[in-house]
């Protein structure tokens, strides 16, 4: 039997209705805050991560599911090519593609869709997974880099999680510097390090060449001692960012949106500045982030494009639907109604009757003139249609049908153009 892949998975019904429920409020949300969408490719050249999200973070060095596209000719080497495993890159690709910076004001701009990272499966962890997205960027001029922008997507995530009646989620706030003081902390850390490194775990060790920031996120309970003594990025921003930072912060307060800081929130894609976040779920388990952003005032230029200073966000969409208190029953659309066709002749007569109704927006479900009353009447319930119609050469004829209701076994004769009226009523 051929399967679907480890760490893909199928969405069936009813789950699907959970997932349509979170995308039309998203989608409701973002109109709100005067987000529009953007679709961008699948997959990118692999450059573009290489760049744009960095050599040496996890994802680029060892998740990204990279192919070589065949050449057009056999003289020429094919292009590389990456399955994408994250959207801000590609948006920051198609706001420079285009000159988006000629339009007016800042671009707030959304997506929805699948991202491909080669993680091993556990619960909340996929290697296809899907995000709802969404990034601010555009001139400084137009307010791009005001901590204005950073507090309004807090805000309306904040405004999103509620929407959705996901209740328990921590905002947990930092702010990883600019590339001014950066490099500065880095050094601090890397010189804070080299006594202590060889006692860490092998991945401290690994990090603490490669991307010493990293650390900071190490989970191992024997690493955290140290941890607790290593310097950290705050006593190291300079007046800018600092200020910048205070400013997201006393929106946030004057909105009423609550957060914690946490100056060990490091992220882990490298184009981060300034303001970084994540809103985690208690119930998530080990994989707890919901959503992870933060500011990226360098990417435009690291992958060729005018200065562009950007914020945005990802949720993890597979995350979400499995912190909702919802579920997929309250919210799916049974059928309002089951047509039993009885007798030769009937499917007909049942195809019109149920375009008459589904044009007044009744959910119909049709049987077939075959099935015996008995048959119709089970199934109708079966699906949790509220109604049946029994359609029998009678009922065609006279343009009266038998309406029973299946919750409480009521039956009356209703004519035709009153059928639509009385479903709809329940
Ligand atoms: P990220 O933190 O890598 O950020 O991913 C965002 C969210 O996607 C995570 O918090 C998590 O909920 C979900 N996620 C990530 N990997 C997986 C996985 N393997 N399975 C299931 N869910 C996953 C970004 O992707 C940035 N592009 C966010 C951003 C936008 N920053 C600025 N703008």
């Amino acid at each position: 039997m051929i399967k679907a892949i480890r760490g893909t998975r199928d969405l069936l019904p009813p789950d699907t209705a959970l997932w349509n429920f979170v995308e039309s409020i998203a989608r409701q949300v973002f109109r709100e805050y005067n987000f529009q969408e953007i679709r961008t490719p699948i997959f990118e050249a692999t450059e573009l991560f290489a760049r744009g999200v960095g050599e040496d973070t996890d994802i680029v060095s060892k998740e990204m599911y990279t192919f070589e596209d065949r050449s057009r000719a056999e003289s020429e080497k094919g292009q590389s090519l990456t399955l994408r495993p994250e959207n801000t890159a590609g948006v920051v690709r198609a706001y420079i593609e285009h000159k988006m910076w000629e339009r007016p004001g800042v671009q707030k701009l959304f997506y929805i869709g699948p991202q491909f990272r080669r993680e091993r499966p556990q619960k909340g962890r996929y290697r296809q997974f899907y995000q709802i997205g969404a990034e601010v960027i555009g001139p400084t001029t137009a307010g791009s880099e005001s901590p204005a922008r950073d507090a309004e997507v807090l805000e309306m995530l904040a405004t999103l999680l509620d929407r959705l009646g996901i209740q328990g989620w921590t905002l947990q706030l930092n702010s990883v510097g600019c590339s001014e003081d950066r490099p500065v902390y880095l050094e601090a850390l890397r010189e804070a390090l080299k006594p202590v490194v060889g006692q860490m775990c092998f991945d401290c060790q690994r990090r603490a060449e490669t991307n010493p920031l990293r650390v900071l996120d190490c989970k191992v309970p024997e690493d955290q001692p140290i941890i607790e003594k290593l310097p950290r990025m705050k006593d190291y921003l300079n007046e800018s960012c600092r200020e910048h930072f205070q400013q997201v912060q006393d929106i946030l307060k004057a909105a009423g949106v609550p957060y914690v800081l946490n100056d060990r929130l490091v992220r882990g894609l490298d184009y981060y500045t300034r303001t970084a976040f994540e809103f985690t779920h208690g119930a998530l388990g080990a994989q707890n982030a919901i959503l992870g952003g933060g500011r990226y005032d360098g990417l435009s230029e690291a992958i060729g494009g005018p200065k562009a200073p950007g914020i945005g966000f990802a949720i993890g969409e597979d995350r979400l639907v499995l912190s909702l208190e919802e579920s997929a029953e309250a919210v799916v659309s049974k059928p309002d109604a089951y047509i039993a066709p009885l007798g030769p002749g009937m499917n007909a007569e049942a195809v019109k009757l149920a375009r008459e109704l589904r044009q007044n927006s009744v959910i119909i479900e049709v049987g077939d003139e075959t099935f015996r009353l008995k048959k119709s009447l089970e199934t109708a319930s079966k699906i949790g249609a509220c109604f049946a119609i029994i359609l029998g050469e009678n009922e065609a004829k006279s343009n009266a049908f038998a309406l029973k209701n299946l919750a409480t076994g009521q039956q009356e004769t209703v004519p035709r153009a009153e059928l639509a009226g009385r479903i709809r009523k329940i």
